[in-house]
């Protein structure tokens, strides 16, 4: 605009829109207009915390002394707590003092460490589709990107990340993992996380494992904490939250574990952002920590009994779909011929016709296009009621037609 004194930094334009927001314009407009989206596009829990995390935040609330600011790093009851639940659940021994700080959640947490870690000049790797923070993080911070392809094969993944190693210069700085990953949900085994930490000393990087879904996994399958492997600590931390264990995204509430240099540096940035998490915030997470094991088996049997039924219902329109093992979506290829209106354009002809919210790959980098990520996060009623809505929407889209190119 002319004659304005309005100039963003330059960075701004390095940021593309956020992924969910042509389709939440349609979501909201729809909703003013009175009619129902089933949103299974943002992976934001439906679900209720459970309640003595609730009961213990209202009696809290009350005490006048939880107002204050808050200790800015967690207060040190917190911070044991998750030090108990990293012994527990996978036998890893922290330092509550040095190895472990609460987080506005972990995306707050991942960005301020990537603004510790990351300058112009370095570089950090992502597998690829990612989600967006561990990709724009770094961007936000003056970095670069170099993105790999999410292999399924830990095997390639890794020569990928040596020869990414072998050829750069000056060496990438960190490696960005995510397991179970957002937006593919695919899973991993501790050896990855051991030839990672070989890597990571080899090569001199610092690792960073989002672990977001730690405790979402199916089928018997558990996930392993990049902190089991021998060394982990040497080289890196993980992230992890209670928005999707405990249905409590709104809280804000995360944290991060592992190296105390990396810590360090995290506590520093964030004792200039801000003053931590809300005290009474604070005093109920450790009540789901401590008590709230089995609201997250519940959770996870409901996760688990959504997914068979939107798999089952997407393989019997044909959609070529296999059961995630871990994590909060379904990620499928948009099959042909619908495949060639690319997956943003798709994503809206669904929001418009079946009045479906879902998140298309595109907004997940190059790599996504041609996908569609679907967060199991309405109830199966409405999952079904999903399913005939975009059957009916498909039969009424023509791939070919120009406004659905
Ligand atoms: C991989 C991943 N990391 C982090 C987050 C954000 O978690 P939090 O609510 O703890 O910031 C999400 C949310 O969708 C996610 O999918």
């Amino acid at each position: 605009m002319q004659n304005s004194p309005i100039r963003f930094a330059s960075r701004m334009a390095q940021l593309p829109p956020y992924l969910f927001g042509t389709i939440n314009q349609i979501k909201m407009q729809k909703r003013w207009e009175g009619l129902d989206v089933i949103d299974l596009g943002m992976g934001n829990p439906i679900d209720p915390t459970p309640e003595p995390v609730i009961e213990k935040l209202c009696d809290v609330v009350k005490d006048p002394k939880s107002h204050r600011y808050p200790v800015a790093a967690g207060f040190k009851n917190l911070r044991r707590e998750i030090a108990r639940s990293y012994e527990k659940d996978y036998g890893v021994h922290l330092d509550e003092d040095a190895e472990v700080i609460g987080t506005i959640g972990s995306k707050e947490g991942i960005s301020h460490m990537s603004l510790a870690l990351i300058g112009p000049g370095d570089t950090v790797i992502v597998p690829t589709p990612a989600f967006p923070i561990h990709i724009y993080a770094s961007i936000i911070a003056g970095g670069n990107v170099i993105g790999i392809p999410l292999e399924t094969s830990s095997e390639s993944l890794l020569r990928r990340i040596s020869d990414i190693c072998e050829s750069l210069y000056p060496r990438p700085k960190v490696l960005m993992l995510n397991y179970p990953h957002n937006p593919t949900s695919t899973v991993t085994e501790p050896e990855l996380f051991r030839e990672v930490v070989v890597l990571a000393k080899k090569y001199q990087f610092m690792v960073i494992h989002d672990f977001a879904y730690a405790k979402i996994t199916f089928d018997g399958y558990t996930a392993p904490s990049f902190l089991q492997a021998p060394s982990a600590i040497d080289v890196g931390v993980e992230f992890g939250s209670f928005s999707k264990s405990y249905n409590m995204a709104g809280w804000r509430m995360g944290y991060c574990v592992g190296n105390r240099q990396m810590i360090q540096g995290l506590a520093k940035v964030k004792g200039y952002y801000d003053y931590g998490i809300f005290s009474a915030i604070q005093i109920a997470g450790i009540v789901a920590l401590r008590h709230c094991d089995e609201d997250i088996s519940r959770q996870v049997a409901i996760y688990q009994q959504r997914r068979d039924l939107l798999c089952r219902g997407l393989q019997r329109m044909g959609w070529p779909v296999a059961k995630p093992k871990g994590g909060m979506f379904v990620w499928v290829k948009i099959p042909e011929p619908y495949d060639r209106m690319g997956s943003m354009q798709f994503a809206v002809e669904m929001m418009k016709r079946a009045n479906v919210a879902v998140a298309p790959g595109i907004g997940f980098g190059q790599e996504g296009e041609g996908y569609l990520r679907l967060a199991l996060v309405e109830n199966e009623n409405r999952i079904r009621q999903a399913l005939r809505q975009i059957k009916r929407a498909l039969a009424d889209i023509d791939p070919d037609a120009p406004q659905a190119k």
